[in-house]
């Protein structure tokens, strides 16, 4: 059941977004129990920016994703609060429905990336009809050109092998890589990468991380990245949020969350970065396991593996503090 919250987001304050997701809670429900998986989620793109929602597995960052989109499964998933605008409208909830939003502005290449493709046709259809939809003409071979220069910025070598192959005779890195050209042919107005570079080697992951990037200035395009790697994130997003069982921890700019992480959850996830060869100990890991979301702790979900917790955090779970400067933290520490 889907509860129909009052507006939210001033139109004001919509105009220079293009995404604003507002206050968004999501259950899913089995026939043992329900867990709340994002819990009033917060999160805002303007135009020509690279988000990046960072955190571990289990943590709701695909869930996020797939409710933007309006593809999350319905049972078992239920958004139970909040509102999501793209582009100055109201996207859910819209007429009282969830609304897939793929193709109409918004392109999202999944985790797994044969959920982006369809296993009976081969790339080449799959991605002329891509091209198609974003009216790339075929005429005088535009289009075919088109998607074999995409597929080479790519770092696709063997583009004619790859384009007559179905998606089962693709490596997962080249599945990964025809998703996002799929994703990218059309240039929409928003990008969703959930984890796009988990199958790919470091050489391509950094060119295909910069062929985004070049996207955005040539195409005024928005991408909201998904990743359990903060360092990813350090090296492509403009502002970070960082999730932690469903919810924000903490949220900023780029910079000053890499470079002075305020949440300590953010501070464990720094801290374990490799920073280049080294003689001078093991790697630190980042401590103590992801949460159960079925079974959260009282107060601040973070609180059992937080080196400064304090009973306070044991008992309530802290606001989401606004410390200025485009920069939030939902922890104890910095109430004011
Ligand atoms: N189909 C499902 N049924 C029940 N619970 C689910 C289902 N899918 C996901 N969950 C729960 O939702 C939580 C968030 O899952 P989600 O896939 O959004 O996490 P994630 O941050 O994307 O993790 P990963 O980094 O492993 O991809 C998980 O802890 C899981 O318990
Ligand atoms: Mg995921």
């Amino acid at each position: 059941m889907v509860n129909y919250p009052k507006l939210m987001v001033s139109e004001k304050g919509l105009n220079n977004s293009l995404l604003s997701v507002n206050g968004l809670s999501v259950d899913f429900e089995t026939i043992y129990r329900k867990i709340e998986v994002l819990k009033e989620v917060s999160l805002t793109i303007v135009k020509g920016e690279v988000v990046a929602v960072v955190g571990e597995s289990g943590s709701g960052k695909s869930t996020l994703a797939q409710a933007i989109v309006g593809v999350l499964d319905s049972p078992p998933a239920f958004i139970t609060r909040g509102e999501i605008h793209f582009n100055g409208e109201r996207i859910f909830p819209k007429d009282g429905k969830v609304v897939d939003y793929r193709g109409k502005g918004i392109n999202m290449v999944f985790q797994e990336p044969l959920a982006s493709l369809n296993p009976v046709y081969t790339a080449r259809k799959q991605l002329e009809e891509s091209a198609e939809i974003a009216g790339i003409p075929s005429k005088n071979k535009v289009r075919e050109r088109v998607i074999k220069s995409t597929l080479s910025e790519l770092m696709i070598r063997d583009v004619e092998r790859v384009m007559n192959s179905y998606p089962h005779q693709l490596s997962g890195g080249m599945r990964q890589r025809v998703a996002i050209a799929m994703a990218i042919i059309q240039r929409p107005k928003l990008v969703i990468l959930d984890e796009p570079t988990t199958g790919l080697d470091l050489i391509v992951q950094r060119k295909v991380m910069s062929l985004l990037l070049n996207l955005r200035k040539d195409n005024d395009s928005s991408f909201l990245l998904i990743t359990h790697d903060l360092a990813v994130a350090a090296n492509t997003a403009d502002r970070i949020y960082v999730m932690y069982a469903g919810r924000i921890a903490e949220s900023g700019p780029k910079r000053d969350v890499i470079r002075d992480p305020m949440h300590p959850y953010t501070q464990m996830l720094k801290n374990s970065i490799p920073t280049g060869y080294s003689d001078s100990g093991p790697l630190n890991v980042t401590e103590g396991s992801p949460p159960d979301m079925a079974h959260l702790p009282s107060g601040c979900p973070f609180n059992p593996r937080c080196p400064r917790a304090f009973d306070k955090c044991r008992e309530k779970v802290p606001p989401l503090i606004d410390v200025g400067d485009g920069r939030k933290v939902e922890c104890w520490l910095y109430e004011r």
